[in-house]
């Protein structure tokens, strides 16, 4: 690969810098030249997103953009005329997954030799991963990272007019940009982004050098999004970030992400839900606005990582496994009808058999309702990449297998207490199974499969449950 003028190139090592700086937050920054305004028209897009919320809702900002360019939207890569697959860095099989994506795409060129390849999100950010794209599939017309999602219009206009090769990646976060397009993939919920980044680096984690220092969005800002949602419909916002409790602290903001929550409440919308939450600093006032509020959500996604504190401390989490019980229990007392769900990480390198154990005896004391299950993948950059690791992989396996199935176990029982009752689901669509049900999640974020006497998607209706499956409940609708 030879690095061309003009390019960006990712910097692991530039990524990992955090300074007291406070990022700016711009509004009515993003403005659309003329020239730009038609640079899309009679053409289509694909777009492929990977990965978490934050780059769902990342998806749909650059759906947004790309349709105000005049772009269309098609499912089918082989109609389209340009192709942006926006990707995610958190274990290697979601990279291959792309990798492997960009080998197959690359036939296209024989029947349509115009259709650009675009690669955005995560990935974009991994310095190996750039190099690699660019010596191996260099039919790739643009890269772009997580930091300058708004220069896509000009970034494009680069490939399209000047036809030029581009990779514009910044290792250090700018502005908070307020006021982007947005073209949002559902009326009825909404993804409203909260903060941007992360600072905890956990020894694992590649998100804090992909997504850069913490950056809050101004309050004002989320509530006037939250009203104007509600305006339009939206029944449910869920608020993003990678770790929502530290929301507000690099703006120095009083009462921080309890206050965000109970003014969010406030606004009456019918349902808010947020994620993710670290255990670390998850706060009294946290726990209190959420059960004060009917209308925050009794669903808390707490992941544990691990059940032994040694590996916790390893991990850089910044709490034993008793302070995780703790928080737990807290939650609990205070929250009764409160559903919990987690991330799990096995086999972290020399991971023993009895730290493992623990793991399994943290899953049978909380009886998450669901559990996000993973093998470690070493990171290239992170600490824990650069640990020996005397664990097999198939004891990897093994242990996920196990840790599986009593997660499933749980799963089922926490949904079996559900047999009978009448529980209020807001309506998402009919079931993609059978058109004569719908489906639906609950206050605790159980999917039901429903027979209904009268329900429009957004609705939130009462439904009886009859039957108790380990990812679902069905149930029928019940009129009051
Ligand atoms: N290997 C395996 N799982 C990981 N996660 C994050 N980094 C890694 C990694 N290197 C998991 C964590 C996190 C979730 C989003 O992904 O459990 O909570
Ligand atoms: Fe994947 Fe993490 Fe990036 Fe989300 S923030 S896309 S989970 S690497």
């Amino acid at each position: 690969m030879k690095k061309q003028p003009g390019w960006a190139l990712p910097d692991l090592k530039a990524a990992q810098v955090r300074t007291n700086r406070q990022s700016p937050i711009r509004h009515e920054v993003f403005t659309l030249p003329e020239q730009l305004r038609r640079l899309g028209a009679g053409k289509k897009y694909y777009l492929r997103t990977y990965g978490c919320q934050a780059n769902e809702r990342d998806g749909e900002t650059l759906a947004g953009m790309l349709e105000l360019l005049g772009f269309a939207p098609t499912q089918e890569t082989a109609d389209a005329d340009l192709i942006l697959l926006n990707t995610c860095a958190v274990r290697k099989n979601a990279e291959d997954k792309v990798l492997g994506e960009l080998g197959s795409l690359k036939r296209l060129r024989k029947t349509n030799p115009d259709v650009l390849f675009a690669l955005c999100g995560c990935m974009a950010q991994e310095e190996a991963i750039v190099t690699t794209i660019l010596e191996k599939f260099s039919h790739i017309n643009l890269i772009f990272g997580t930091h300058n999602i708004h220069h896509l219009p000009d970034l494009l206009y680069r490939v399209m007019v000047d036809h030029k090769q581009v990779v514009e990646v910044y290792s250090q976060e700018g502005e908070v940009v307020e006021e982007l397009p947005v073209k949002r993939f559902a009326s009825h919920k909404a993804w409203v982004n909260i903060m941007y980044g992360c600072d905890k680096f956990c020894t694992y984690c590649i998100v804090p050098y992909t997504r850069g220092k913490e950056r809050s969005r101004a309050m004002e800002d989320i509530l006037a999004e939250i009203r104007s949602l509600i305006q339009a419909g939206y029944k449910e916002v869920t608020l993003l970030g990678q770790n929502v409790n530290s929301y507000g602290k690099d703006l120095h903001l009083e009462g921080g992400f309890a206050k965000l929550l109970e003014e969010s409440a406030k606004t009456g919308i019918p349902r808010i839900r947020f994620t993710t939450s670290h255990p670390w600093d998850f706060s009294d006032a946290m726990i209190d606005v959420i059960a004060r509020y009917d209308n925050i959500m009794p669903f808390i996604h707490l992941p544990v990582q691990s059940g032994d504190s040694d590996i916790l401390k390893i991990m850089g989490r910044r709490y034993t496994i008793e302070q995780y019980r703790e928080l737990y229990d807290k939650i609990r007392a205070r929250i009764p009808d409160c559903a919990f769900s987690t991330d799990i990480i096995v086999g972290f390198p020399n991971e023993s058999e009895g730290q493992f154990e623990k793991t399994m005896a943290i899953v049978d004391y909380c009886q998450f309702d669901n559990a996000y299950t993973f093998i470690y993948s070493p990171r290239e950059g992170t600490p824990a990449a650069m640990m020996t690791d005397n664990v097999p992989f198939e004891v990897k396996q093994q242990r996920l297998a196990r840790l599986n199935e009593v997660v499933n176990r749980y799963a089922r029982l926490r949904n079996e207490a559900y047999q009978d009752r009448i529980v209020k689901v807001l309506v998402d669509g009919v079931s993609k199974k059978n058109p004569h049900v719908y489906s639906g999640y609950t206050e605790t974020n159980k999917l039901v499969n429903f027979t209904n006497i009268n329900a429009q998607i957004g609705d939130i209706v009462k439904v009886r449950i009859t039957e108790c499956k380990t990812w679902s409940l069905d149930g029928e609708q019940v009129m009051d």
